[in-house]
């Protein structure tokens, strides 16, 4: 059953503008090239660490990497092939990254569909299960070695509110019989989820000394992050409509917090949820709550005052 969620302490304040050097440590970003992925990127680009993108496009992953370069003086940043629908070159991205050790894997990357039809990989599996969760329970796989040969090795899972209100169809874990895209996709980031939490228990059992978290971005709007062009540029009207929304959700650039505090946070033991506070799958989920253990701490990421809680 899930531990009751502890209470922040002072001590476990946190900064985003603030954050720990993390010079000499490498981190890999699946999806590192756009949106929650490519600020994530950059704002461990500015921990003084070797930032890797894992991108399928080699041409969106040069520009974000020219972006972040252009934003943090010194970055060292650059991008691997990365493609999550084709599980067999997976190995060969983990070998890209051409490091003895591996500080922390970000597995942000994810699709959405919103077509009525259903879409398989070129492997044959359902698009949202193959890409987010299959592609990277795959990859977490080839980048064992790595994760493990660094002294505090993590994995960190990125989940979402759609998550609360599925269920897996064990029988049919790939939505052949009821596709519905809203529904898939929940039910890939519950499995994503689910294989965040039970593989930190597993690491903790063979007495690993890596950890796995699992993060939640919150609600995190294009109309509200701000322009990195050539990349993404923002547009007076954009901004203005989506003032409205800001009310309640934020930009892809807040969005990252949770993610990037789960990579550096020293206070972080593993087999979290962290999730801005003010988010509501911050809440115990009760489909998941049944078959893992889920404690859950608010990340609500403070600008230089105590995190909310
Ligand atoms: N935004 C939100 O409000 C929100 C809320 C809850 C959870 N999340 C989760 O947060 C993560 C990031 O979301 P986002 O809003 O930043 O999405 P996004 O802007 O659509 O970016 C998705 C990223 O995933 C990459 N990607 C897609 N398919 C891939 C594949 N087969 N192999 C490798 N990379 C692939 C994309 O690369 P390309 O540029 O090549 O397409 C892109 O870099 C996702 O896991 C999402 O489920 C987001």
């Amino acid at each position: 059953m899930p531990s009751a969620a502890p209470a922040e302490s002072p001590s476990e304040r946190w900064d985003v503008h603030g954050l720990p050097r993390a010079g000499g440590k490498t981190f890999l970003v699946t999806g590192g090239n756009a949106g929650i992925g490519y600020f994530v990127a950059e704002q461990l680009a500015g921990t003084g660490a070797s930032v890797v993108l894992g991108s399928r496009d080699p041409g969106r992953a040069s520009a974000a990497v020219a972006s972040i370069r252009s934003r943090v003086p010194g970055a060292r940043v650059r991008h691997v092939r990365l493609d999550l629908a084709d599980l067999a070159s997976l190995k060969d991205s983990a070998e890209a990254l051409g490091s003895d050790r591996l500080d922390a894997v970000v597995h942000n990357a994810g699709v959405k569909f919103d077509r009525p039809t259903r879409q398989e990989t070129g492997d044959g599996h359902e698009a949202m299960f193959g890409v987010n969760h299959l592609g990277h329970f795959a990859l977490t796989h080839w980048l064992a070695p790595l994760l493990t040969a660094a002294p505090e090795g993590r994995v960190i899972t990125t989940g979402s509110f759609a998550a609360t209100s599925e269920r897996l169809d064990l029988d049919d874990l790939e939505s052949t019989r009821d596709y519905e895209p809203e529904r898939t996709y929940g039910r890939s980031k519950l499995a994503q989820m689910l294989f965040g939490f039970e593989l930190d228990r597993r690491l903790k059992a063979v007495g690993s000394t890596v950890r796995s978290v699992v993060t939640h971005p919150g609600g995190a709007l294009d109309s509200l992050t701000p322009s990195r062009p050539p990349l993404r540029v923002r547009t007076p009207g954009t901004r203005l409509r989506g003032l409205p929304a800001g009310i309640l959700l934020q930009g892809k650039d807040a969005g990252a917090w949770s993610a990037v505090r789960a990579v550096l946070d020293p206070s972080i033991s593993g087999g979290e949820l962290w999730a801005p506070a003010t988010s509501p799958s911050a809440a115990p989920h009760a489909a998941a709550r049944s078959e893992v253990t889920w404690p859950t701490r608010r990340s609500r990421p403070a600008c230089g005052r105590r995190a909310a809680t």
